[in-house]
């Protein structure tokens, strides 16, 4: 196999970039994005690692979630902190449920550049280039605003950066603290029966941390800041390899503009570009895993990315759909038994169940989200494997972009507060039925 740089995808097959028609300017914005300083550390990277090796074992378990997209727009305190609630909130019922340790990981802050399963746009008779996130053009359907613009990347580092400086300010000081759940209230929710449930369970746990308080146990300081890690697809391959930097005093390479990448599922071709990239840098990687992936595929894929086998380094993040699941993620989990490879198994129950509605709205079913998510746990039950996480698009807004859930969703409440410019995401109410679900189901599974 050819010698590994940053810069090696360059000689394969590159899916799903823009044409940037000032090659100049190009160079000129990566040039000055390699100069900026890392986003991450490869220790926080390398812990990263060990704990989604702790979760392929079942010790731990990993919940990702956050926008679909990302924008700049939306790089402002309230919706950053509203994303932080919603997952301190799932992780907390998770491990209370679980009893074991929850990895919180954002789609956040670099969750920029989109795949799109149409080049062009046609409207009106007019056709321009797809929105592809923020990183590459802008939404309107303007001639100006499609075009692909290199300068973006700069613009999504630097929210990348205010976003993560905001994050890494609220999960170390007081406001994730354990004592003090009620930083992570969200304003319009105090009446619905998962909020309810949530706080007799808070309560709970209050009267636990006052009694081991009253004991001498642990020091409730330790409770106070919790670990949070950022994640993003590694798409747009130019702004990557600039954020890729060998680690200080070590002679690794590390994609250093966050700790979890993943290649995406219409992307992960063996032969392409986002593989080649891939397979040199020591973070650990999620990849995407849909219905056209063949065993043979699969195995390949993990050779080649993890020849070395190394726990924590490999998560499949399967996306059949609820109807294909059963169907398609057998003889994969048989495949990877057999090859040996340590892979941590999670499941995305919402890009194999996004439809469009008659008017043209895509949205996802509630039940078909929750169907994916029992039946991945049925089946990793029946074939003695572990299912270690999940994979989620939510928000920390009151959207209604999922039909169904305990608000009891229409397709008629779709308009009232559709913000996604990409795809649906839970609200607040679904996101936390999911938590309350999987909570439960493990504990059936234990027992
Ligand atoms: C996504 O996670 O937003 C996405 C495009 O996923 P997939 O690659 O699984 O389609
Ligand atoms: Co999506």
């Amino acid at each position: 196999m050819s010698q590994w740089e940053p810069d090696s995808w360059q000689f394969k097959q590159a899916l799903q970039q823009p044409n940037y028609e000032d090659q100049q300017q190009l160079k000129t914005v990566c040039d000055k994005l390699s100069s900026r300083p890392p986003l991450v550390t490869s220790w926080e990277i390398e812990r990263l690692k060990s704990q989604l090796a702790m979760a392929s074992q079942g010790l731990a378990f990993l919940l990702q979630g956050g926008d679909c997209n990302e924008s700049f727009a939306a790089c402002t305190a309230d919706p950053i902190e509203k994303k932080l609630k919603v997952l301190l909130q799932m992780s907390l019922v998770l491990v209370y449920g679980m009893q074991k340790p929850v990895i919180r990981v954002g789609r956040i802050a670099g969750q920029y550049a989109k795949p799109r399963s149409k080049e062009m746009e046609t409207c009106d008779h007019v056709t321009l280039p797809s929105y592809r996130g923020d990183c590459v053009n802008r939404i309107p359907f303007t001639a100006g605003d499609r075009e692909p613009r290199s300068e973006n990347m700069l613009k999504a580092y630097d929210c990348s950066a205010q976003t993560l400086n905001y994050l890494r300010a609220l999960t170390e000081g007081g406001f994730a603290d354990i004592n003090h759940p009620e930083n992570w209230e969200l304003d319009f929710v105090t009446q619905s029966a998962r909020s309810q449930e949530y706080h007799q369970m808070v309560s709970g746990i209050g009267n636990s941390l006052r009694f081991i308080d009253t004991i001498g146990g642990v020091t409730r300081a330790d409770l106070s800041r919790v670990d949070f890690y950022t994640s993003h697809e590694a798409l747009l391959l130019p702004y990557e390899q600039a954020m890729t930097r060998r680690a200080l005093g070590s002679d690794q390479w590390y994609n250093l503009g966050t700790h979890y990448p993943w290649i995406g599922d219409r992307t992960r071709n063996l032969d392409g570009a986002h593989v080649e990239y891939f397979r040199g840098i020591k973070n650990p990687i999620g990849m995407k895993v849909g219905p056209s992936a063949s065993v043979e595929q699969l195995v390949s894929l993990l050779n080649h990315l993890n020849p070395n086998r190394e726990p924590g380094r490999m998560t499949l993040i399967c996306r059949f759909g609820a109807s294909k699941i059963r169907h398609c993620l057998p003889p994969l989990i048989e495949a990877v038994k057999k090859s040996q490879h340590p892979v941590l198994w999670a499941v995305d129950p919402m890009h194999g169940n996004t439809i469009t509605t008659d008017d043209g709205t895509k949205t996802r079913h509630f039940d078909q989200i929750l169907d994916e998510v029992r039946e991945s746990f049925a089946v990793h039950a029946k074939h003695e494997t572990i299912i270690g996480g999940i994979h989620l698009e939510l928000t920390g807004n009151n959207v209604t972009e999922c039909i169904g859930g305990a608000g009891g969703l229409s397709p008629a409440d779709l308009d009232r507060a559709y913000e996604s410019n990409v795809d649906p995401r839970l609200n607040y109410e679904q996101a936390m039925e999911i938590a309350f679900l999987i909570a439960g189901q493990l504990q059936v599974d234990a027992s």
